[in-house]
């Protein structure tokens, strides 16, 4: 898994370090690259993020490189962080003086001084995330790794380069990105590092919801994201950022009756939604589709366990959720409402026997949503018997045919219908009113249920009818 030497060299001869190497003998500086781009070159990944560390000011080496590639508005300079940043064809460089950072011990504010290459590696989050590459002359390309960084690439782990109470005080979000790397990579943490989260777990709550989110959705958007989860609860993360989540664990038992772990469900489905979609939306549907099944869960000796309305309850529980982790309120949250509201829907069609009228009603409710809906109720089938799984798909594959069917037939999934509340105003000359409503509702109605087709004449009939029901005569005919 580890790239050879060559891959290196090939990497390393870009021009952005030859141009590095060059500033650094003119001006008797040491520079290095680090962190992430040193980890995804030695496994073999591609990445467009440089980090450059070097010995002394981080923004006056970064003028002196843009100056060397004729570079002027492409570079921006935080001199507060002493960093600076160029954009150079694809490539974000950012540039850093190497720190140190000693506590002292009346004080939690650590003092950050100019260091060593050492102290800055000494202070980064993982060993896989400390590795640098010489960019100087005497030594270009040669590794400097001083916490065998290269031997837990090889071993597949996340470890702290120092203790991880240090580490993870200095950032805790670094706790989620120890989870997060753990999912990406499919490496395991080390157990000291793990006990370290543990221990620190509650400190996650003094870290910025964004920087947090980014995070949890970067898990999310992983090959496998049950990964993550399954470590964020096991350190205590989970019960702080997202209790409801935490909440679906456990089987309860009465009378020798017990439901499904819902947790081990939800995190299933997820991980059958990621293998068919990197629709991260379709992602969060899944990790929410059960979210309020704790809370509507009951027991009766008659029925067993029940969870009436938990996809409704789901539904509304959806905006607390997006408010907390700063979530686009708009759009996405309302594609994962619709997700989570109509999710067993299909399931409901599958069972019973199909009727056109209840394919059109679910291809209106769904609308263009309706394909991935169908994907999250796939993939929500997590049966341990075989027989029955496939009994259920192939029920999906029949709703699936007559989705099809009706859809040609009808054009329901844009469908709106042919006479507006603009028009029954007019047609009846009555001001816009409840009334208004209940006529618009009763032609939508008609046409999902099959009584009348999805054509404007026809719905003017019966709009004319169902009024004159009503005591309406038309005053106008448009
Ligand atoms: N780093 C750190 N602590 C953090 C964030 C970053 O020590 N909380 C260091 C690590 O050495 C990391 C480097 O800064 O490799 C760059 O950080 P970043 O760009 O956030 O992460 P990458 O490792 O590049 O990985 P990714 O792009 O996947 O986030």
């Amino acid at each position: 898994m580890v790239a050879g030497h060559d891959d290196k060299g090939t990497v390393l001869n870009n021009r952005i370090f030859q141009v590095i190497s060059k500033v650094a003998a003119e001006e008797n500086r040491k520079a290095y690259v680090i962190g992430g781009f040193v980890r995804d070159t030695l496994l073999g990944k591609k990445c467009k993020d440089i980090d450059v560390v070097v010995l002394g000011n981080g923004p006056d080496f970064a003028r002196r490189v843009a100056a060397e590639l004729k570079i002027k508005k492409g570079i921006t300079v935080y001199e507060n962080f002493g960093t600076a940043m160029i954009r150079w064809r694809n490539y974000e460089i950012e540039f850093v003086g190497a720190r140190k950072e000693s506590y002292q011990p009346h004080s939690r504010k650590p003092l950050v001084e100019e260091g060593s290459l050492k102290d800055d590696q000494l202070r980064r989050d993982f060993t896989i995330n400390a590795m640098a590459f010489s960019l100087n002359p005497e030594d270009f390309g040669l590794l400097i790794d001083p916490f065998n960084g290269i031997q837990d690439l090889h071993d597949r782990i996340i470890r702290t380069p120092t203790n991880p109470d240090i580490t993870f005080s200095d950032d805790p979000l670094r706790m989620m990105r120890a989870i997060r790397f753990a999912t990406q990579l499919n490496f395991d943490i080390h157990p000291d590092t793990l006990a370290g989260i543990k221990k620190n777990c509650q400190r996650i709550e003094i870290v910025s919801m964004e920087r947090v989110t980014d995070e949890l959705n970067k898990i999310i958007a992983a090959n496998t994201p049950s990964i993550g989860f399954y470590l964020l609860s096991e350190t205590g993360l989970l019960s702080i950022i997202f209790p409801e989540l935490e909440a679906l664990k456990g089987v309860e038992n009465i009378e020798g009756h017990s439901h499904k772990d819902n947790f081990r469900h939800t995190l299933e489905v997820l991980d059958n939604v990621a293998r068919r979609s990197d629709n991260i939306w379709l992602r969060w549907s899944a990790l929410l589709h059960d979210i309020a099944k704790p809370i509507t869960k009951r027991y009766t000796p008659q029925t067993g366990w029940t969870f009436h309305g938990h996809e409704f309850v789901g539904q509304k529980m959806v905006p607390s959720i997006f408010k907390r982790f700063r979530l686009p309120l708009h759009d996405k949250m309302r594609y994962v409402q619709k997700l989570v509201g109509l999710h067993l829907r299909p399931i409901v069609l599958a069972k019973e026997e199909v009727t056109d009228s209840a394919v059109r009603r679910l291809l209106f409710d769904a609308g263009n949503d309706i394909e991935d809906l169908m994907l999250l109720c796939e993939a929500d089938i997590t049966s341990k018997n075989q027989k029955l799984r496939e009994i259920y798909l192939e029920n999906f594959k029949l709703v699936r045919q007559k989705l099809k069917e009706i859809e040609e037939k009808d054009r329901i999934r844009n469908f709106q219908p042919p006479i507006d509340g603009n028009e029954i105003v007019r047609i009846f000359n009555i001001p816009p009113s409840k009334l208004v409503g209940i006529l618009k509702n009763a032609i939508k109605d008609a046409i999902l249920d099959g009584i009348i087709p999805n054509e404007y004449d026809a719905a003017y009939e019966f709009l004319i009818r169902k009024a004159e029901e009503m005591g309406l005569k038309p005053t106008v005919r448009t």
